[in-house]
């Protein structure tokens, strides 16, 4: 059985010694104390100790207690034999968690698969407003998605805010379900060995002129500008409105990916940036795919 023979030699043999050891130790204990086991031998002797008054006769232990402890050994013993306990042996069922797992899987994918390909021949604008499309996309974005996206999906550093009508890569159904599906690579080249320490800062000081900053110097940002038409118009546009094709952000408007103080798009242009938005096609599949991106599509929708 290969998902459960994966254990090594060692650990498999530590857990067969804990288990079997605990077993054959119970039918030991109870072996070795079997002379005071005879059930009629009530008496009136006690242990010989005392606590505050309270003595302890020496009378053997209760049938009804000794018979579940008996069976108790039979059944680990049968139990052991017929499940996966011991390490690697994989039990005289056949039984694994994983193929349980699988049988449960597939019998929801069973139940579930007609209304997913239902859902997925009506276009995700209409989903985008189907309450129960809603509800699955909202599952599917909570299991797959929040961890970076946050469950309201407002996103964190390095991860964009999905309700807030600007986009990277684009807000219309065919772009998300182009993210969705192929994932998404995002390429800032680091300028630090490029443009010197001094463009740098120079640049910083001009890209956050471009959404109305106030703190900045003017010398720097005239040579900022410079050398922002030079290197970085070519992905961010001549008047830094970003470039969907290639994630490019637009960073006229105020909204920051990494953050618009001037230490941290320092750091951006020293550095670099790559952010990673995975692919989704091997684990949610086309259905599902079309199911969240009706639900992303919805939440930038719903404030206009
Ligand atoms: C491992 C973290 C991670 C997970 C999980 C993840 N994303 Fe992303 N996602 C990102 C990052 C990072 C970006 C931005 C990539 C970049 O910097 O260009 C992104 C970008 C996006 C974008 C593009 C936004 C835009 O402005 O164009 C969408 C849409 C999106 N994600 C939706 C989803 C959905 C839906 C899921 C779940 C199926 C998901 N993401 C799961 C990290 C993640
Ligand atoms: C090859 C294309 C390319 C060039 C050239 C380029 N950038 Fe970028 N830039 C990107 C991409 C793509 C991102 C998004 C990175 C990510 O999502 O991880 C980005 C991100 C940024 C950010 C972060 C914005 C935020 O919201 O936090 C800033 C600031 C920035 N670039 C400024 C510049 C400046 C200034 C230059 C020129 C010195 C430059 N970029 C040159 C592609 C480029």
């Amino acid at each position: 059985m290969s998902d459960i023979s994966d254990m090594s030699s060692f650990w498999s043999g530590w857990v067969t010694v804990i288990v079997l050891g605990s077993i054959f130790g119970c039918a030991w204990l109870l072996w070795v104390t079997r002379k005071s086991q005879k059930f009629d031998s009530e008496t009136e002797q006690t242990m010989g100790h005392e606590f505050d008054g309270i003595a302890e006769y020496d009378n053997p232990l209760p049938k009804w207690w000794l018979v579940m402890f008996m069976a108790t050994i039979v059944f680990g013993l049968i139990y052991a034999a017929l499940y996966p306990t011991l390490g690697n042996y994989g039990g005289l069922l056949g039984w694994t968690s994983h193929n349980q797992w699988q049988k449960e899987s597939d019998a929801a994918q069973e139940k579930f698969a007609p209304l997913y390909a239902e859902l997925a021949a009506r276009p995700v604008e209409e989903l985008a407003k189907d309450e129960k499309a809603l509800k699955m996309g909202q599952r599917l974005f909570a299991n797959n998605c929040a961890v970076c996206h946050g469950s309201a999906a407002r996103g964190n550093i390095g991860f964009p805010n999905l309700t807030d009508h600007d986009w990277l890569y684009g807000g219309t159904p065919e772009k998300i379900k182009e993210t969705l599906k192929n994932g998404r690579n995002a390429m800032m080249p680091a300028w630090g060995a490029i443009i010197g320490e001094e463009g740098v800062v120079a640049t910083a000081h001009y890209v956050r002129s471009l959404s109305g900053q106030e703190t900045v110097d003017s010398t720097q940002v005239a040579k900022g500008a410079e050398l922002f038409a030079a290197n970085c118009a070519a992905c961010h546009g001549a008047d830094g409105k970003g470039m969907p094709a290639m994630g490019a952000p637009n960073l006229t408007d105020g909204v920051w990916l990494y953050g618009g103080t001037q230490g941290i798009v320092e750091m951006t242009l020293r550095n670099g940036r790559a952010g990673v938005m995975p692919s989704f096609q091997q684990t949610l599949g086309d259905e599902k795919i079309h199911l969240v991106t009706a639900y992303v599509y919805s939440l930038s929708q719903a404030k206009e």
